[in-house]
């Protein structure tokens, strides 16, 4: 059940049920909101929000009676459901597309119907930018080099002319590679290097490990999405949320061997493989003068938070999609 206090305000979070979410939904709830879930469940799982009072709709975004159902009542969207993975939208770019793109665009169009002004998008800063010359920011040229990055640059144009022409307030927020807890069904590098190292199989890095990300801390990147509802800018406006840090992967998996002490796990290397950026790192700049945020946790802090939670809870993981 969605908790309602007269002075709540309703934020619908589509994919609250996936790893983002289940940071988000406690984060927002313990900050005065009332929250309500829309999720097919096909990534996530509702024991992720064991605990939250959330109001749990099981539905699809792309079917617009579930939708319009999951918007009564509701003051703004954070939409985060999405297929999230550059390797998975090389094989299937239609299914890719179909979730993403067509999925955000009936999200918007529902939201405008509805009434409701307010919408947060979860965009990506590596994948949609592609490989231009890093630090990147808000002034980059998108030029996506996997059909999880176009799906993505096709969202932040829909909400563009969705803020110009009906006069709504849509922030899309570039995410950087999110780590944290609820993340074992990821595929994400963090997750697998952690999962080769609790099962003693070797890492494996993809190309040379020269390939550079920016971690950011699934808690600092919740602390952006919430500035971004709580500024509610008008019209329509991108924020790069990054730490800033540029680390090579291969450098990471050095660190994550360490923290989990096994500093001479076996590493391989296999052919890079397509769609996924060389260098990527962001300047959050823009998001520090607009929205006031400053992640907290240092790259190695959010490592040793991330990996006590896959050594300790990770394998007991209750999605059943890893
Ligand atoms: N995790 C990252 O590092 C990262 C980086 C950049 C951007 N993002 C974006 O953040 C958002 C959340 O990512 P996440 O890491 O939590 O992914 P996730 O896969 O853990 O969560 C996505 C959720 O959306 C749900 N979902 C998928 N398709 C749906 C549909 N058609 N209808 C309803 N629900 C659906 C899934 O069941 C899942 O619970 C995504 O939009 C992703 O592209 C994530």
């Amino acid at each position: 059940m969605m908790t309602d206090t007269p002075s709540a305000k309703h934020i619908l979070v589509t994919g609250g049920c996936g790893f983002i979410g289940a940071n988000l939904v406690p984060m927002l709830e313990s900050s005065g909101y009332a929250v309500r879930v829309l999720d097919n469940l096909s990534k996530g799982s509702t024991d992720y929000l064991e605990g939250s009072t959330a109001d749990i709709r099981i539905g699809d975004i792309r079917d617009r009676a579930a939708v319009a159902a999951a918007l009564e009542g509701i003051d703004a969207v954070i939409h985060l459901a999405a297929y999230g993975s550059v390797v998975e939208s090389v094989a299937d770019p239609e299914d890719n597309f179909d979730v993403n793109a067509r999925g955000t665009f009936v999200m918007l169009d529902e939201t405008r119907k509805a009434g409701i002004s307010q919408f947060i998008f979860a965009s990506t800063g590596g994948a949609l930018i592609g490989n231009a010359e890093p630090p990147v920011d808000e002034t980059s040229l998108p030029r996506p080099i996997s059909p999880y990055g176009s799906s993505k640059l096709c969202g932040e144009a829909y909400c563009s002319s969705f803020a110009a022409a009906y006069g709504m307030s849509i922030t899309a927020l570039r995410f950087a590679n999110v780590i944290g807890l609820w993340s074992w069904h990821k595929k994400g590098a963090v997750t697998t290097f952690a999962k080769a190292i609790l099962e003693d199989r070797p890492i494996i890095i993809y190309g040379d490990g020269s390939a550079t990300r920016d971690f950011l801390m699934a808690d600092d990147l919740c602390d952006g999405i919430r500035r971004g509802l709580t500024a509610n800018l008008p019209g329509f406006n991108v924020f790069h949320l990054a730490s800033g840090r540029e680390v090579s992967v291969a450098e990471l998996a050095r660190i994550m061997c360490e923290t989990a002490g096994k500093p001479d796990h076996l590493i391989e290397r296999k052919d890079k493989r397509a769609g996924e950026v060389e260098r990527n790192f962001a300047s959050f700049e823009s998001a520090r003068t607009s929205l006031g945020f400053s992640p907290a946790y240092r790259l190695e802090e959010a490592l040793a938070e991330t990996w006590r939670w896959m050594a300790n809870e990770g394998a007991a993981d209750p999605s059943g999609k890893a």
